[in-house]
């Protein structure tokens, strides 16, 4: 398929810049790799922590509503027997009867006839795969009929390898929230409406884990779960004036259907028309689009798609995902499920425990329901930073991240390394790296300094030359636009922190006299 090679060919350009720059290494390379596994490197892991980062501070520090926690990955397998993932999370997986060769089946349709079957059920998949007469992809023998492959990786604790000491490693960090939900309701003194936050790894036994950082076997997500009176879903005190005029691009399972396109509209609409059922959703929804756009992602690539009834999860009353347009076509970067009371019922039916609240206003005990779910992995955020800032211009390739995203906040050089300009260009490194991730370069031409810092993304470049030696004022380059301006080195930390909060642009610096 078309679409499939220029997505094949596009990923393996991005993963090769990635590995090139060190941002990100195929897990093991010297062993030859390891399928769905990645590493990341010294501009990646500084990337990834920026991205957590923004996102914890923003939806945790800053509010008085939303709390974290820190969960095991190594989980009892009581959990999961309870939320369902024993029975539900699976894929389905059909195998190559001559070479043995294991598919994801709705993968392998998919890719032989470029149908998108989202959510297909098993019987479904033997009735295409026999239609089309479907072979294996890889020797051409014939297929096995789809069975359900449960994702989870199983681990033994203990000594004993036996079912009774069987344990999972974490598909998802929700649960983990909602095992621990009665301990921070006590501990936090928080009553519904409130949020758990966490951020943190999981794992899927991927059958077929493909498109580098897309589908991978480990990761980090970071999830919140919601709690809201289960009469009380449209009762959201946060929906002020701007978030209601607040634009999103829409898809809806209802526009899908009757083939609609997606259509712009405010948040106000959307939950005027109904079109997104509850407001808590609708608010919850609004802030995970504002968060990438606030990030530098260009609007016009996202859109918020509706999950079909067939694509929902187990779980899953109504689920909303915001995608982006990459080259190759809309994908998931955001899940939003309504979770309802499902999983802490379904913990208060397993553990014999009591998970309600008591509700002040009807002095009743109440199940809190989960109106909202935002769900993300790391590594698609990270993808999607990095592929909406990479840039090939005419005569260099600029990673335009947004400056708080940037491993590098500024990258600081001496014009020559003699006459003094070295030592003073290192002063000022020694003392701006103390506030800002700031990276020393005396090697090679100018040009080709600012050429490398371009490519990874550092938005400011500081340069030493001799009139600094005459009036301690350097230049201050702008990655985007290639603009220099003279500072005094006495206000190089206010600037910099000014330009990456956005409290100033880069084109104001140079109408401000004696700066
Ligand atoms: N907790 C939602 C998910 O992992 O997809």
């Amino acid at each position: 398929m078309e679409n499939e090679k220029l997505k094949r060919s596009f990923i393996q350009k991005i993963a090769n810049f990635c590995k090139r720059k060190g941002f990100v290494f195929p897990c093991c390379e010297i062993y030859g790799g390891f399928s769905g596994f990645y590493d990341f490197g010294p501009l990646g892991v500084e990337l990834k922590k920026n991205i957590k980062d923004e996102w914890w501070n923003t939806f945790v520090r800053q509010r008085d509503d939303v709390v974290g926690i820190d969960g095991c990955t190594v989980t009892h397998s009581m959990i999961w027997k309870a939320s369902g993932h024993v029975e539900s999370f699976t894929d389905p997986l059909v195998e190559c009867k001559k070479c043995h060769k294991r598919f994801r089946g709705d993968h392998l349709i998919e890719d032989a006839i470029g149908l998108s079957v989202d959510g297909i059920t098993i019987e479904q998949i033997n009735e295409i795969i026999k239609k089309h007469n479907l072979k294996c992809p890889n020797c051409k023998g014939e297929l096995t009929s789809a069975k359900a492959f449960n994702l989870m990786f199983k681990t033994f604790v203990g000594a004993v390898e036996d079912d009774a000491h069987i344990a999972y490693l974490r598909p998802e960090t929700a649960q983990l929230i909602f095992t621990d939900f009665r301990l921070v309701m006590e501990v936090s003194r928080l009553r519904p409406p409130f949020g758990i936050a966490q951020i943190g790894r999981v794992y899927r036994n991927e059958i077929s884990p493909r498109d580098f950082l897309f589908r991978l076997r480990e990761f980090e997500q970071m999830e919140i779960e919601y709690f809201v009176h289960p009469d009380r879903v449209n009762e959201c005190p946060y929906l002020t004036e701007e978030l209601l005029n607040f634009e999103m691009n829409v898809y809806s399972a209802e526009m899908q259907q009757k083939g609609e396109k997606v259509k712009k509209m405010s948040l106000r609409e959307i939950l005027e028309k109904n079109i997104i059922k509850t407001k808590w959703h609708g608010y919850w929804l609004a802030l995970m689009y504002k968060w990438f756009m606030d990030l530098g992602v260009n609007p016009e690539k996202l859109r918020i798609r509706q999950h079909l009834p067939e694509e929902r999860s187990h779980y899953a009353l109504d689920t909303w995902d915001i995608e982006y347009r990459f080259p190759f076509g809309w994908k998931e970067i955001h899940g939003m499920a309504n979770r309802t009371t499902f999983d802490l019922t379904q913990h208060m039916k397993f553990s014999g425990k009591d998970l309600r609240y008591f509700d002040e206003k009807t002095k009743e005990k109440i199940i809190p329901y989960v109106v909202a779910e935002p769900s993300q992995g790391v590594e698609r955020a990270f993808l999607t930073f990095i592929i909406d800032a990479y840039t090939e211009e005419e005569d260099r390739i600029v990673l335009k991240l947004h400056p708080k995203l940037a491993p590098y906040k500024v990258a600081v050089f001496p014009l020559v390394s003699k006459d003094g300009l070295d030592e003073k260009a290192k002063e000022i490194h020694n003392t701006l790296k103390k506030k800002f991730a700031c990276f020393y370069d005396d090697k090679g031409s100018i040009g080709r300094r600012y050429a490398r810092q371009d490519e990874i993304g550092t938005p400011f470049c500081i340069t030493v030359d001799y009139q600094t030696m005459e009036d301690n004022t350097v230049t201050i380059r702008d990655r985007n636009t290639k603009e220099q301006v003279r500072i005094k080195i006495t206000n190089l930390e206010s600037i910099i922190r000014k330009l990456i909060e956005g409290e100033i642009k880069f084109s104001e610096l140079k109408k401000q006299n004696s700066i």
